[in-house]
């Protein structure tokens, strides 16, 4: 793993990416957040060494290099889901890649199902915390220490300073945004109405498919974390209603240039 992570750094370090600001992590119907992107470098995973390349409708892979303002970031247009039949550790790869390309701080976006009554079909949650359900731990196994330590500190998975630093953004751009606990399932399923009330028991406030392991890894090695989820559907008791990927990616097209909007401001903002 260490070395196939050298490999990947080293390939990318060549083609000219040198010391990204940010990572960020692109989900479901969020892709044109690269329209934000001053893009210097863009590299079709396939032809990335070690990369994954992903399969599913509306997650087209592409490694993006370039500037927000005057900030350098890296961005992963289209990532792994454990679902997809990936290994964990090839659902979190491009996170390990980024670390040692020099980020330090990872932005991730997903579409979710909201489980809290209050919520709303376009909702934007700021991810306060997670909750990991997936069946598999990407840190399962022999410890590599030149990664990070065997057992990780997760009181503070998502940068409480971050968040707080987005919630004064969005008041700025007058953009209501929700605050809440992300679950993690596997998936490929959405949840039957008596899952979304189980991720509802348990303390959620929504639900998706990735993101936690990726989080889980990028605090392995110390990095600091921002998550925002959209909310594409609503598991709310009584209100559970037929979904789709297309309703999903339509629903997250809808609050794209908002959060395209925030995560702009929040990447120029010292
Ligand atoms: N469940 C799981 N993943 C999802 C959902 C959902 O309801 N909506 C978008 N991604």
């Amino acid at each position: 793993m260490w070395d196939k992570v050298q490999e990947t750094v080293k390939f990318l370090k060549d083609k000219g990416i040198t010391k990204p600001d940010y990572g960020i992590i692109l989900g479901t119907g969020l892709g044109n957040l690269v329209d934000k992107i001053t893009i210097e470098i863009k590299i079709p995973y396939g032809e990335i060494p070690n990369f994954p390349v992903s399969t599913v409708q509306g997650h087209s892979g592409e490694l993006i290099f370039g500037t927000i303002g005057t900030k350098k970031v890296v961005a992963m247009k289209g990532r792994f889901h454990f679902y997809e039949g990936w290994t964990m550790e090839q659902t979190v790869f491009p996170v390990r890649v980024m670390k040692f390309l020099g980020v330090d701080n990872l932005i991730v976006s997903n579409a979710s199902g909201g489980v809290n009554p209050a919520f709303k079909v376009g909702d934007i949650m700021l991810i306060t915390d997670h909750i990991n359900f997936m069946p598999e731990h990407p840190l399962r196994g022999k410890n590599d220490e030149r990664f990070g330590p065997r057992f990780v500190d997760m009181h503070e998975a998502y940068s409480k300073k971050m968040i707080a630093k987005m919630e004064g953004i969005a008041e700025k751009l007058n953009i209501s945004v929700q605050k809440g606990i992300y679950l993690a399932l596997q998936g490929p399923t959405f949840e039957t109405p008596a899952e979304y009330k189980m991720v509802k028991i348990l303390g959620a406030d929504a639900v998706g498919m990735s993101t936690v392991p990726e989080v889980i890894v990028a605090k392995h090695m110390g990095m600091t974390c921002f998550g925002l989820s959209v909310i594409t559907d609503l598991g709310v008791e009584g209100i559970v209603e037929a979904v789709s990927h297309e309703e999903v990616q339509k629903a997250a097209k809808g609050s794209e240039k908002n959060i395209g909007n925030l995560v702009e401001e929040f990447i120029k903002t010292v």
